[in-house]
């Protein structure tokens, strides 16, 4: 039989997934930007959700983060880490020793990857702020929609208005939590969001956009009211770690 033309998608993850491969595998990963020895702020958001040990909880783009380990620490028992990297997910399965087969790894591009189950929790740390195309943008929020349960909880962090412009090579998209809103659509309301600033193993500072978010138990009320649920801008920046801001 011929084989199918790959489509524009395909040769786009192609092409991402051959990117993030030559950073997991030029540079070791306590080296590349955006390593962090603990991932503090994300486990303060984990644990501000209130979750309960059972909870299932997906990290996207995982890479080769502590987060997974950290969760295993917290008590929780189904957690599951995606990356399109292979590498990445590899680094950090040597870094669990035999903990790793207590964390579910899968690769896949979270832009088109059917996860068959639903999360109670999806987090993502640097990922989302490399959706600069429309695209790319729906189809990770396709896949977001499709996976976190109504009622569910999503951190997500990104490179804040003042942080960089790219990263890795690739250019960012940076936010701050009103975009950040807007772009999510109604369906999720802000509990809190933060500004942090992520010093990287070069010695440059990075702001980060913390928020977390729930998402509507009820799609109906989707449109209506989340306008109102938007934190006030951005406070002024500097401050290495902003204290967690409550929604208004
Ligand atoms: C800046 S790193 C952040 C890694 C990790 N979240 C952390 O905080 O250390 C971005 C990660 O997203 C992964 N990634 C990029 N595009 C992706 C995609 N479309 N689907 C899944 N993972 C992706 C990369 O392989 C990389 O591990």
């Amino acid at each position: 039989m011929p084989e199918e033309e790959p489509t524009t998608a395909d040769l786009v993850e192609r092409s991402d997934r051959a990117h993030w491969e030559g950073r997991y595998s030029a540079k070791a990963p306590e080296a590349v930007s955006w390593y962090e020895p603990h991932p503090q702020r994300s486990v303060e958001l984990v644990q501000a959700t209130g979750l309960d040990p059972q909870a299932r909880i997906l990290d996207v783009g995982g890479g080769a983060s502590s987060l997974a380990a950290q969760l295993l620490v917290m008590g929780y028992t189904d957690v599951t880490v995606a990356d399109i990297s292979p590498a990445a997910l590899a680094h950090a399965r040597a870094n669990l020793g035999s903990d790793a087969e207590r964390i579910v790894w899968i690769e896949a591009d979270v832009r088109t990857y059917d996860f068959g189950r639903r999360y109670d929790l999806w987090h993502d740390r640097a990922v989302f702020h490399f959706m600069v195309s429309a695209a790319d943008r729906e189809g990770y929020l396709g896949v977001l929609r499709r996976t976190l349960r109504p009622g569910g909880h999503l951190i997500i962090a990104t490179f804040g208005p003042q942080g960089p412009s790219e990263c890795s090579g690739l250019p960012v998209q940076r936010y701050g939590v009103e975009e950040l809103m807007a772009v999510l659509g109604g369906e999720f309301t802000l509990a809190s969001s933060s500004l942090a600033t992520h010093r990287t193993p070069s010695g440059a500072s990075q702001q980060f956009l913390y928020a977390r978010l729930l998402r509507r138990p009820c799609p109906a009320g989707a449109a209506r009211g989340a306008a109102s649920r938007v934190t006030p801008a951005s406070p002024p920046l500097g401050a290495a770690v902003d204290a967690e801001r409550p929604a208004s």
